[in-house]
């Protein structure tokens, strides 16, 4: 490591982010890791795309799911924003896939079988099941959504979604 990566890593950890063996731990304490880290590692200075990358990249690393990103609302559809995983498609309209409809729904969809759901939009094959958290602003306008994706049938339960609901509400105070 070299002296300013150094620094930014020691930056890190004194504020509270200690590293972790995720493969030791269950879901439920990945999520109790996950969310006392979320906020150590905001930063109101930047912008949102910072925080949205990083956001995406714990989730990553602790869950080591396909795909995880973000989708923001751009005039009247939603843009990709920030992701992890193999690239995937850049624009999704209102109603359409497992994304927009969790917009036109306003709720978080859990898919089991991606291949059940009418008008699943499959960026990658490889994707079985899906979860879709949206996210709306302080103000109470919608600001686009959470998708996670698994190579896994059945991946994602109510566990998820209400950590990861709780994940949103951390990230809404650092969303432009
Ligand atoms: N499957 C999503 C599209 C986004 S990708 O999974 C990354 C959908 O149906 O909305």
């Amino acid at each position: 490591m070299n002296k300013s990566s150094k620094s930014a890593y020691f930056a890190i950890m004194s504020a509270g982010f200690e590293t972790v063996d995720w493969l030791s731990m269950s879901k439920s304490e990945k999520y109790d890791v996950v969310n006392r880290q979320l906020p150590l590692l905001l930063d109101a200075s930047v912008d949102e795309v910072a925080n949205l990358a990083n956001a995406s990249a714990l989730l990553k690393e602790a869950f080591g799911w396909w795909w995880i990103g973000f989708y923001r609302k751009q005039l009247d559809e939603l843009v990709l924003g920030p992701f992890q995983g193999p690239v995937a498609c850049t624009r999704i309209a209102f109603g359409r896939g497992v994304c927009g409809s969790a917009w036109k729904e306003n709720r978080t969809l859990i898919v089991p079988d991606v291949e059940t759901f009418p008008g699943h939009i499959a960026c990658s094959a490889a994707s079985r099941s899906e979860i879709v958290v949206p996210i709306g602003k302080e103000n109470g306008e919608f600001w686009g959504v959470l998708d996670a994706d698994s190579e896994h049938l059945a991946h994602f339960d109510e566990l998820d979604s209400s950590q990861l609901e709780i994940f949103c509400r951390t990230l809404v105070h650092y969303l432009a």
